[in-house]
């Protein structure tokens, strides 16, 4: 078994350590020219952004050749993880395979601009993450089959929410208004941690056009120096279960 995953905080590593197999990290993957993956099963692991997968797992998708028995896709979310069952479906089908299995978990929220943090690391008790994550581990180990149907209500459920909410928070150059303030050290972790090397550090630390919006720079930061304008608070997250070499590892 082959678990793909895509993280920027931890959630979606820890979810694709628990569930097992060969771990690839999807960053990696997507420095080489030709993506084939072979084996009894295979899946996705990642985060929702605006009721969608990151913009990397869907080029991934795209750019991939996938040869598999059991297809599976499991996004750690939030707080409403919206149609993203749907576009995994769609996405899976567009790149001409057919997905087994489809699942998600509610876990903190990383999303700065609309939560604060402590209060989201606080009451992530309250989501049983836990027990809900054995439920999904079993399922993958049973190959059970898991599909939504994707018909043209949801279809335009897809594109409104997109068109409302996406489009203006999915944007790749969002990282050139973050704010780099003066507790900055340049010790480049960020450009480490970032999935999309968008990130140079020199006399100061440069961002280019090739932001995902994961906010790995944001949480990552040892000296808390980047920041949004719209955050909510200055407070960050990673999983507990995750080192932040994990997540360089995984991105760098
Ligand atoms: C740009 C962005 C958009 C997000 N959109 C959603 C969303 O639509 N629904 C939701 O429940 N969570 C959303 N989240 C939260 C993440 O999906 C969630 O915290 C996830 O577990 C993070 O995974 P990671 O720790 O592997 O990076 C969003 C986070 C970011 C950074």
């Amino acid at each position: 078994m082959k678990t793909c995953y895509f993280t920027a905080s931890g959630n979606s590593l820890y979810v694709a350590r628990k569930i097992g197999g060969e771990l690839i990290s999807i960053p990696q993957l997507m420095k080489q020219n030709d993506i084939t993956l072979e084996d009894d099963a295979v899946g996705i692991v990642c985060p929702v952004y605006c009721g969608e997968m990151p913009m990397m797992v869907r080029d991934f998708l795209d750019k991939s050749t996938i040869r598999t028995d059991y297809f599976f896709f499991v996004y750690t979310y939030g707080m409403s993880e919206t149609v993203a069952k749907a576009h995994a479906m769609l996405a899976v089908e567009h790149m001409g395979n057919k997905l087994d299995y489809v699942s998600t978990i509610k876990m903190v929220d990383n999303y700065l601009p609309g939560f604060e943090m402590k209060n989201q690391i606080e009451t992530a008790g309250k989501k049983k993450i836990e027990e809900h994550l054995s439920e999904i581990c079993k399922d993958i180990s049973e190959r059970k089959i898991k599909r939504v149907s994707v018909g043209p209500f949801k279809k335009a459920e897809i594109a409104i929410i997109r068109s409302a909410i996406g489009k203006s928070i999915m944007d790749r150059n969002t990282a050139k208004s973050y704010i780099v303030n003066d507790n900055c050290i340049r010790c480049g972790l960020c450009a480490k941690v970032c999935p999309a090397n968008n990130i140079t550090v020199k006399e100061s630390v440069e961002f280019s056009d090739r932001c995902e919006v994961c906010y790995a720079c944001v949480h990552s930061c040892p000296k808390n120096a980047i920041h949004l304008k719209s955050e909510k608070s200055a407070e960050r997250f990673r999983n507990e279960h995750i080192s932040v070499m994990d997540i360089v590892t995984a991105n760098e």
